[in-house]
C-alpha cells in the first residue's frame, strides 16, 4: 500500500521519478551488445533466454518476470537490454536504493507501456514498503494505494500494464521469499573463461578502433577477474597508455607496463587486495584476524573489506574465512611474495 495521495500529485506532475538511469555509464553502454548473437558467453543462461523470449513473442505476452543474479560487472544490465530489444519493447532502468517510498515506484509502474521492462538493480535493497507493492504489481498488475490521510484515508486499486519485472542481486540470499518466489525464472550469471573475456576485449577493442596485439588481450584477460566491465575498464586505461606514453598501439609490452603503473598483479589483485594480504601474512602473522581489525588496520570500513576486497581472495584460494577469523593460505602468502609462516 502507499501512504500518500499519489494520484492527485501525479496529476499535478508533482511527483517526481526517482533516478531512472539510462545512461549509468555512457562508455559501458558503447560496449554493451545489442542482440545475443554479440553476447559472448553464459551460453546455457542465454540458450534459455532465447526460449522463453520466442515463447513470449508468439504467444504476445510480456516475458514472465525474471532475477539474475551473480557478481557485479558481469552482464545483468546487458541481458536486460537484449531482452527488452528482443521483444521490441522499452527498459526503464532503477534500482533498490532509489525507489525510496512506495510512491516512487507506483509512479514508474503507471508510467510503463504494455510488455515494457523494468530493471531494478539490487533489488535486495528494496525497502519493504516498497517490495509490498511490487506484489500485487508481477501477479496481477494492480496497485493498491491509499488515497488521503487520516478518518477519510480510503484504498484505491489501480491497474498496471502488463510488464515484465527484471531483478537484479548481487546477494540472492538476502531476497525474501514472497519476491523471489514470484520470478518465474530466476537465472544465475557466473564469472566468464579468461578465453571468453579475451574476446569481450578484442570486441570492445574493434568498436573503439583500438589496434591490440592478441597477446596485450589474452594479458588484460587474464588480469581482469574474469569480469566483462574490469576487462573493458582496464582496455580504456590500457588505451591512455598507449596513446600517451607509445604510439598508440596497444602491445604486451605497453599492457605489462600499463598494469604495474596500476599496480595490478599478474592475476588482476589491486593495490588494495595486495595490501590486505600482505598486511594479513605480516602483521598478524596469517591470521586468524576479525573483520573489525582487518578494517581498522587497513583504514577501510568493514562493508567495503567485505563487500569488495574478501569476494575475490577467498575465491581464488588466497584467503579463508572461518569462525575464529580471517586466514591467508600459502598461495596468498607467495601472490605477494610474503615468507611461508609456517616454514619459518
Ligand atoms: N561487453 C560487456 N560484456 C559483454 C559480453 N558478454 N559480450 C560481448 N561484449 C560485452
Amino acid at each position: 500500500m502507499i501512504e500518500e495521495d499519489f494520484s492527485s500529485k501525479r496529476k499535478q506532475g508533482t511527483v517526481t521519478s526517482p533516478v531512472i538511469t539510462d545512461d549509468t555509464d555512457a562508455f559501458e553502454n558503447t560496449l554493451r551488445p545489442q542482440d545475443f548473437a554479440n553476447y559472448i558467453g553464459q551460453t546455457e543462461v542465454k540458450k534459455n533466454l532465447k526460449v522463453f523470449c520466442q515463447a513470449a513473442k508468439k504467444r504476445g505476452e510480456p516475458l514472465d518476470h525474471t532475477l539474475f543474479y551473480g557478481p557485479p560487472g558481469i552482464g545483468k544490465t546487458t541481458l536486460s537490454l537484449i531482452l527488452s530489444k528482443e521483444l521490441g519493447t522499452n527498459l526503464r532502468i532503477t534500482s533498490g536504493p532509489a525507489l525510496e517510498k512506495p510512491g516512487d515506484l507506483a509512479a514508474i509502474l503507471t508510467n510503463l507501456q504494455e510488455n515494457d521492462f523494468l530493471f531494478i538493480d539490487e533489488i535486495h535493497r528494496l525497502r519493504s514498503s516498497v517490495e509490498e507493492i511490487l506484489y500485487s504489481a508481477m501477479e496481477d498488475f494492480v496497485i493498491d494505494i491509499v488515497v488521503g490521510k487520516g478518518p477519510s484515508a480510503r484504498t484505491m486499486r489501480l491497474n498496471v500494464p502488463r510488464f515484465t519485472l527484471v531483478g537484479a542481486t548481487t546477494k540472492a540470499a538476502m531476497l525474501g521469499g514472497p519476491l523471489k518466489d514470484r520470478f518465474g525464472h530466476v537465472e544465475r550469471l557466473r564469472f566468464y573463461e579468461s578465453t571468453e573475456v579475451q574476446k569481450i576485449i578484442e570486441r570492445s577493442a574493434g568498436i573503439l578502433e583500438i589496434d591490440i596485439e592478441k597477446e596485450a588481450a589474452e594479458k588484460l584477460a587474464h588480469c581482469s577477474r574474469f569480469t566483462p566491465r574490469i576487462a573493458n575498464r582496464l582496455l580504456r586505461r590500457m588505451r591512455d597508455f598507449a596513446e600517451v606514453l607509445h604510439n598508440g598501439k596497444i602491445t604486451l609490452k605497453v599492457v605489462e607496463e600499463g598494469l604495474d603503473n596500476l599496480c595490478i598483479d599478474n592475476r588482476g589483485l589491486d593495490y588494495a587486495d595486495q595490501m590486505y594480504l600482505k598486511i594479513l601474512g605480516e602483521k598478524f602473522k596469517g591470521g586468524p584476524v576479525g573483520l573489525s581489525t582487518m578494517a581498522a588496520a587497513m583504514g577501510e570500513d568493514e562493508n567495503t573489506i567485505e563487500d569488495m576486497i574478501e569476494p575475490f581472495l577467498i575465491r581464488e584460494g588466497f584467503l579463508q574465512k572461518t569462525p575464529r577469523g580471517r586466514i591467508v593460505t600459502e598461495l596468498g602468502l607467495s601472490q605477494v611474495g610474503v615468507k611461508n609462516l609456517l616454514a619459518v
